[in-house]
């Protein structure tokens, strides 16, 4: 496939300070899709927490400035490097992750890229690696989630937040929420049992209260709420699987652990798992085609910004502003 872009459109970041040092180029040059990887298309590019903390420079192992930001896209392949196994052909629309996705042009890892579920726009498709994958992975091998337990899902109206509370009602649980007041529509529209509003006071003796207690927390928000997800936490066979911390970052010893709140605390990051323990990861994937098959999984709906809107995109995901899933579209 021929292509004309030699530079291409791309938000690069050019600080540590956030998203206020994020900025629109036009010449960018096109990037070489090295041993392993796709040089892809991109449609549309998803955008999520973890922009915003590579923004501040605080996403472990993430690039220094400046680079080219985005962690998430799909699109179409138009090339690939040396070394790739069994290649999917060029054309194939694909979804995936890889660095410098707020771009026209960006490579993917071979081994990261999924193709774009049939009949699904590239936006539709948006999330299935990072958001999906990542409240499946919470759920199932880790938190083992069981019909008639009840789940905690912090930040429910969130990207990752929304997939969690379809899945944990797909199995079965009962599920009490938290996001801000003014999405508790969106989060009690998909179906959770229970919302509640994160920040107030009594959050935990509420859920006490509503619960008894406990079996399964997915913590996303670190600071502000880890203390109340361990304290409603049934001790001894409640889970608390880790995997964010949007209002950053708290702290857990041993003597927590042995003498205040003897629970199971699992730390998850999505990429980790894909790479130790890959055959753990490709069940997530056979799980989600069947969640896509069965529609308890559907296409998405992001909300698709110009590329130069990006900037704003982000502080407001920072701000706590969005609910649901963004995303840039490099070509407008
Ligand atoms: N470990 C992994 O592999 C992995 C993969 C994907 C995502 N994640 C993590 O999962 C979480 C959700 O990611 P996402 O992209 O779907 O983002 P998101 O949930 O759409 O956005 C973050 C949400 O966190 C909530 N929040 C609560 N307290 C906050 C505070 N003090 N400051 C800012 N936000 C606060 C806000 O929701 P309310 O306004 O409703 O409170 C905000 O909308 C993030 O922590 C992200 O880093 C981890």
């Amino acid at each position: 496939m021929e292509i004309n872009e030699q530079t291409v459109r791309a938000l690069v970041q050019r600080s540590h300070r956030g998203p206020k040092d994020l900025t629109l180029t036009t010449d960018h040059h096109r990037p070489t899709p090295g041993p392993d990887e796709y040089l892809v298309r991109v449609g549309v590019a998803g955008v999520n927490f973890a922009d915003v903390m590579q923004s501040h420079g605080t996403y472990g192992g993430g690039p220094r400035a400046p680079y080219v930001a985005g962690f998430e896209a799909a699109g179409e392949i138009v090339g690939g490097g040396a070394g790739v196994d069994r290649p999917l052909p060029v054309g194939t629309h694909v979804v995936g992750a890889g660095r410098g996705a707020f771009a026209q042009y960006m490579t993917m890892p071979a081994a990261g890229v999924l193709p774009v579920p049939s009949g699904w726009s590239a936006a539709q498709a948006l999330g299935l690696v990072l958001n999906w994958a990542t409240a499946l992975a919470a759920l199932k091998p880790l938190g083992e989630i069981r019909t008639g337990e009840v789940v905690l899902v912090h930040a429910a109206a969130g990207g990752v937040g929304q997939a969690a509370v379809r899945l944990a009602r797909h199995y079965g649980a009962r599920v009490v929420a938290t996001a801000s007041p003014a999405k508790h529509d969106t989060v009690t529209a998909l179906g959770a049992d229970e919302v509640l509003d994160s920040r107030r006071a009594d959050l935990a003796a509420e859920i006490m209260r509503l619960t008894g207690g406990v079996d399964l927390v997915l913590e996303s928000v670190g600071r502000a709420t880890f203390e109340v997800s361990l304290s409603v936490t049934k001790p001894f066979v409640g889970r608390v699987v880790v995997f964010g911390a949007a209002s950053g970052d708290a702290s857990l010893n041993t003597y927590d652990l042995v003498f205040t709140h003897q629970v199971q605390v699992m730390g998850l990051h999505i990429g980790a798992l894909a790479t130790a323990a890959p055959s753990v990861y490709a069940s997530l994937l056979v799980e989600l085609e069947t969640l896509i098959a069965d529609g308890v999984y559907p296409p998405g709906s992001p909300q698709v910004h110009p590329l130069a809107d990006g900037p704003a995109v982000l502080r407001d995901l920072e701000a706590g502003l969005t609910r649901g899933k963004h995303a840039l579209d490099p070509w407008r």
